[in-house]
């Protein structure tokens, strides 16, 4: 039996550095799950879905093919094949993938996924709903969160080095929008698995993170 670790959180609470720091020292497979949800979206952009039609999205979701790669301390998202690690990155997506998120037919189909790649090996996955639905048995549970503002200003320089034009109040505004969202949906919202550990991030760095 391959054991599973799960990390969940907030949105730029520290989720990815920290699961890529972790899959890398151990040697562990890495899903993210939050870059299948933004995969989704692209796909139902590019091939012009109404974002309403759950059941368009959930089939187009069907024929996706998601894998990971980390390197140098840097993961590369492929979809059927296409590195889409940074188009999957920007505000419209990450709107988006929130709204898809909240659909129960597209959960099913991604959760399905998420499972079937933890077959491959000792993993660790990262997202919303990982320790509390989707691995309710994993080994061990963390649960991340940090202040808005904080997690604000990580974003933003996320985002700024990515040559996107946003100031530091668009930021606070969307992620207050994508919380809420992710919280108070009805299938799998966001929330501490009882069993998990907790950890605030707001004052940590980067290494004191991955440690
Ligand atoms: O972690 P992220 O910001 O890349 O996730 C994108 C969206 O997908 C986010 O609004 C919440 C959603 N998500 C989810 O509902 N369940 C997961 N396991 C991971 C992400």
């Amino acid at each position: 039996m391959n054991f599973v670790v799960t990390i969940d959180g907030t949105a730029a609470s520290g989720k990815s550095t920290t699961a890529i720091g972790v899959a890398e020292r151990l040697g562990l497979f890495y899903i993210d799950s939050g870059a299948m949800y933004r995969g989704v979206a692209l796909a139902v952009l590019r091939a012009g879905i109404d974002i309403t039609d759950r059941h368009a999205i959930a089939n187009l979701a069907r024929k996706l093919k998601f894998d990971f790669k980390i390197e140098d301390g840097k993961v590369r998202v492929f979809m059927n094949g296409e590195d889409i690690s940074n188009i999957i990155r920007g505000s419209e997506i990450s709107e988006l993938s929130s709204v898809i998120a909240t659909y129960p037919e597209v959960r099913k189909v991604l959760v399905a996924m998420q499972r079937e790649l933890t077959k491959r090996g000792n993993t660790i996955c990262e997202g919303r709903d990982m320790g509390t639905v989707v691995f309710p048995d994993a080994a061990i549970k963390i649960y991340m969160d940090a202040s808005l503002e904080e997690r604000a200003r990580r974003r933003l320089r996320d985002l700024h080095r990515k040559g996107e034009k946003v100031t530091l109040e668009e930021i606070i505004t969307s992620l207050r929008q994508r919380d809420e969202r992710d919280k108070t949906r009805k299938h799998s919202p966001l929330k501490p698995a009882p069993d998990a550990i907790h950890i605030d991030t707001t004052n940590l760095t980067i290494d004191a993170m991955r440690r």
